[in-house]
């Protein structure tokens, strides 16, 4: 196991955090995070396979570690970031991994530039953008984050984002969302709101990836609920799709075991390192 190690990526003035683990020159696995966390949603996964694959987890800008800037965002600036990470890293042919809003960035990184991919985990996400009422539902949570603060928010959104077996069940990771979002930067978070509710509708671009890809989803999400996934696994060319029983929308946190039992299944198929190294799970 190597030992946490991170890098700072400058992008126009705005640091992003980037964690690394596993051995250089292994198949690259790139994470991007849920709204509003940072790579730390990713210690479960991270811990799974750095034994045998280079981890690459940034904290998108306004969040975790990264520099939260002006605080104006789009999804593109989010692929931006992205797109400047892997250069500065010198990574190509990546596989990558986006759960939710890192889903978001991700399909439209996909759609961008997909000869940087070599597969792809769509994890707990939508490829339709934001209706009327989605909208104004961020415009008003945008409000009550600056009127009453980070936390406040973090209390009503852990009911929404963890599943019923998580809240019933697992109080200890209840509190590490509610406690990771209370800390996290208002001016971040509402940036990253604007910047969902602004995004396009990629599901035209499903139909045209030619790659592997493994589409995700915890059984009790309901914010992107199973039907929803099981559409997206049907409009790829070659995808497939993995229920997480016991888990909701952070479902890579609710069911890590059974998470990371697709996802290495999956990363054995599509990225398979040259030689199995100790603690391999094969
Ligand atoms: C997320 O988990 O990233 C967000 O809930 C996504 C969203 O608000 O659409």
């Amino acid at each position: 196991m190597s030992p946490p190690e991170s890098v700072r990526v400058e992008v126009d003035g705005v640091g992003l955090n980037v964690a690394l683990r596993g051995p250089e020159g292994a198949p690259a696995v790139v994470f991007l995070h849920g709204f509003p966390l940072s790579h730390r949603m990713w210690e479960p996964q991270m811990r799974t396979l750095e034994a045998r694959w280079r981890i690459v987890a940034p904290d998108l800008r306004g969040m975790g570690g990264s520099d939260v800037g002006d605080g104006q965002y789009a999804i593109d600036l989010y692929a931006d970031d992205l797109f400047a990470v892997l250069d500065h890293l010198g990574l190509a042919d990546v596989v990558a991994c986006g759960l939710s809003m890192g889903g978001y960035v991700l399909l439209r990184a996909l759609e961008r530039e997909p000869g940087r991919f070599r597969a792809a985990v769509l994890a707990d996400t939508r490829s339709t953008a934001d209706d009327d009422e989605a909208r104004l539902k961020r415009v008003a949570a945008v409000r009550a984050l600056k009127r009453k603060g980070a936390e406040t928010y973090a209390r009503q959104f852990v009911e929404i984002v963890l599943g019923r077996t998580t809240l019933a069940e697992r109080p200890e990771l209840v509190d590490w969302v509610r406690a990771t979002i209370a800390a996290a930067d208002v001016l971040g978070l509402s940036g990253a709101q604007l910047a969902m509710a602004a995004r396009t509708d990629t599901t035209d671009v499903l139909a045209g990836l030619d790659i592997p890809v493994l589409v995700v989803v915890g059984k009790e999400d309901e914010l992107t609920p199973r039907d929803l996934a099981g559409d997206m696994a049907d409009a790829l060319p070659d995808g497939r799709l993995a229920v997480i029983p016991r888990a909701g929308h952070l479902s890579n946190l609710e069911n890590p075991e059974a998470f990371d039992r697709a996802l290495v299944r999956f990363l054995e198929e599509v990225a398979p390192p040259p030689l199995a190294g100790p603690g391999a799970q094969r």
